[in-house]
């Protein structure tokens, strides 16, 4: 570890959705690391605010009618709330359109300019002939040039994941019209990424943090990098130096806030934000696994082209899903923090705690009502809150407090044990079994009560059972400081109770083993209600009923505000097919089961077209098959495909020139 303080960051938020369940798998763990390590006696600064600018947001706001500053505004007010009342409490959240962060862009920007960083192009550009106007970004849609699926302007999100550069999606259309778009020149300006290779490889050989964000990193540098564009034509964002007509890519400005923020906190706190960026450094960002690119790949190489510290260590979430389904806000597979938890009085410590408890901080994490009531009322209820409920019980009851005996040796051997297991899996970012290992010692707890059984003790021994009292007292003391970093809203009240004074948040990892002083402790109240039955049938129903809506827009859309999409239409397998028989299907007046030829096999169909044609005259016509329909049992008769035909004659569609039976349609 080096000398300077230590600086811990969350991936931005951008400004235009709420806040979720994916979020919150990155900020809760985030918090915990600081909490800890705040415990363990570091200074740590923890930051994090919102990302206001790039298209999404423009548009969004386009969408909602109402200008991206309004949005964003709008948007950070609800991260700030939300992230205070999930208990993720940062020292300092900004904006990345405030003016201190504009300032900072465009200083690290001039400082690559004149170290010879950046370069200008004049480049081919996706624009836009219906909305005259150049579609950056998440303005353009199209297919990824890489592997073929649909992809956004500046990512191919859908497939396999990789940065666009202008210019390079294919078969580009306009997002907001549905115009295909042509290319035009424009100047614009590039970093010489492809120059910091060798830089990146030795920076990540020592980069700590997860091995997966390393790992992906590695793998990119080996395929090579290219120099990034690093400009766009948009009004909002923060001016590239010099041009009028052009902002910085949001993805420089963004991790700038990491920066601005620290000076803006630093300002209010009278210290130099230097000392946390520059020079010998000490930054741990955490993010989400999907923007490993940008944090370790384009990050990196600009703090190191404008001379600043580099970061540290780079912690990266793992995938989430919900019931079993890739998390997807349009498909309704989502948690909203506020609307599907907060609001409906679920406590955040269990989310927490569920978020934490669940799987290793890299692996999926596969979140389900069912499952988070199962954890909450076998770990929370039956293990941690009962333990810590009949400890303080018994001693007020039977002891009017806190017995005046010190706790065993055996059980402060114990204690050290699970803090130095804690300790060891923290130092790994192995969130889950530091949070295990809490509950071990929870566990632990509830067996030293249940084998010496006090209730039964105290009437023979009286000494004796004051003795197990103060050892589960002791562990009491331990796991309110050691469950602070996850639960620190339990672990206040468990404080409480213990008639200690606050904030537990100051208490240092070695007040697990200090003695606690005799003395009277009030009646204990529980610390966690079940989950019931019921409950999550209601929770249930509503994750339903909001996948069900998603179906129903999905399909109720297909010529309003969705466009078919190139990629789209191209899924659809259309061919030539020639019909080789024909013949009527018994008890059916309307179907014909056909046999065609699609170039590559002979497919039986079953059509119906019946009532309009003989199988006499459809034998040896040319037809317009669907090759890949779903297939489907009719009459007991599988047809795998379908005839194209229109109006009420059903007039079948039919090549005008001679092409051969699997001639693909385009
Ligand atoms: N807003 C971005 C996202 O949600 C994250 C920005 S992180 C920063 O994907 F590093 F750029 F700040
Ligand atoms: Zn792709």
């Amino acid at each position: 570890m080096s000398d300077s303080p230590r600086l811990v960051t969350c991936g931005l938020p951008y400004t235009n959705g709420s806040c979720h369940l994916g979020h919150l798998r990155t900020y809760v763990p985030a918090d915990m690391y600081v909490r800890y390590l705040r415990h363990r006696g570091e200074e740590v600064v923890f930051i994090c605010g919102s990302d206001n600018h790039g298209t999404p947001i423009v548009v969004s706001a386009e969408a909602l009618g109402t200008t991206p500053a309004e949005l964003s505004r709008r948007y950070h007010e609800h991260f700030d709330t939300t992230f205070r009342r999930m208990g993720v409490r940062f020292d300092h959240f900004g904006m990345t359109d405030g003016p201190t962060n504009h300032r900072r862009t465009q200083a690290i920007v001039s400082a690559l300019e004149e170290k010879g960083h950046i370069y200008m192009e004049r480049i081919q550009q996706s624009y836009c002939p219906k909305c005259q106007r150049f579609l950056p970004d998440r303005y353009v849609m199209g297919l990824c040039p890489h592997c073929g699926a649909e992809a956004r302007g500046d990512e191919c999100d859908q497939g396999c994941g990789k940065h666009l550069e202008p210019g390079e999606i294919r078969a580009p259309v306009c997002t907001v019209c549905s115009t295909p778009a042509e290319l035009r020149e424009q100047e614009h300006y590039f970093f010489r990424l492809s120059t910091f290779a060798p830089f990146l490889v030795e920076h990540l050989e020592h980069l700590k943090g997860t091995a997966n964000a390393r790992n992906y990193a590695q793998g990119w540098v080996r395929e090579g990098l290219r120099d990034w564009c690093i400009t766009r034509t948009l009004e909002w964002g923060v001016r590239y130096p010099g041009r009028d007509d052009l902002v910085v890519y949001v993805w420089v400005d963004a991790p700038i806030g990491y920066i601005s923020f620290t000076e803006e906190w630093a300002a209010e706190h009278g210290v130099d934000w230097k000392r946390y960026w520059c020079g010998d450094t000490e930054v741990t960002h955490f993010i989400g696994g999907d923007i490993t690119y940008h944090h370790c790949i384009f990050w990196p190489a600009l703090l190191k082209g404008a001379g600043y510290g580099l970061p540290t260590a780079v912690v990266a979430s793992g995938m989430l899903k919900v019931d079993d389904h890739k998390f997807s806000k349009s498909r309704g597979y989502v948690v909203w923090t506020n609307e599907d938890y907060l609001d409906l009085g679920l406590p955040a410590d269990c989310l927490r705690y569920y978020l934490l408890a669940y799987t290793s901080h890299t692996k999926e994490l596969n979140f389900s009502w069912r499952a988070f009531a199962d954890r909450v009322n076998n770990e929370l209820v039956n293990t941690f809150g009962n333990f810590v409920h009949r400890s303080l019980h018994f001693a007020h009851t039977q002891f009017g407090g806190v017995p005046a005996v010190p706790a065993r040796d055996e059980v402060l051997a114990e204690i050290r044990q699970t803090m130095a297991a804690i300790d060891t899996a923290m130092n790994e970012y192995e969130f889950k079994t530091a949070v295990d290992a809490v509950l071990g010692l929870a566990a632990s707890g509830n067996t030293l009560i249940q084998s010496n059984a006090p209730w039964k003790l105290i009437k023979t021994d009286r000494d004796a059972a004051a003795q197990v009292i103060a050892d589960a007292l002791q562990i009491v003391r331990a796991l309110a400081i050691l469950i602070d970093p996850v639960m620190p809203e339990t672990a206040g009240r468990i404080w409480g109770m213990l008639g200690l004074p606050d904030p537990i948040a100051d208490e240092g990892l070695e007040g697990c083993t200090a003695p606690l002083a005799p003395g009277p402790l009030a009646m204990p109240t529980p610390l966690f209600s079940r989950i019931e039955e019921k409950r999550v049938t209601e929770l249930d129903a509503l994750l339903t009923a909001r996948v069900a809506e998603a179906e129903s827009r999905a399909c109720s859309a297909p010529s309003g505000d969705a466009p078919l999409t190139i990629d789209e239409f191209s899924r659809m397998e259309l061919v030539v097919g020639r019909v080789l028989q024909a013949e009527p299907i018994k008890k059916s007046k309307k179907l014909l089961r056909l046999v065609v030829d699609v170039g590559t096999e002979e497919r039986q169909i079953v059509s119906g077209i019946a009532g309009h044609y003989t199988p006499g005259e459809l034998v040896g016509t040319d037809v317009i098959v669907i090759a890949n329909l779903a297939p489907a049992v009719l009459f007991g008769i599988e047809s795998r495909g379908m005839i194209l035909a229109a109006g009420d004659e059903a007039s079948l569609l039919v090549p005008m020139r001679p092409v051969a039976p699997g001639t693909r349609v385009r």
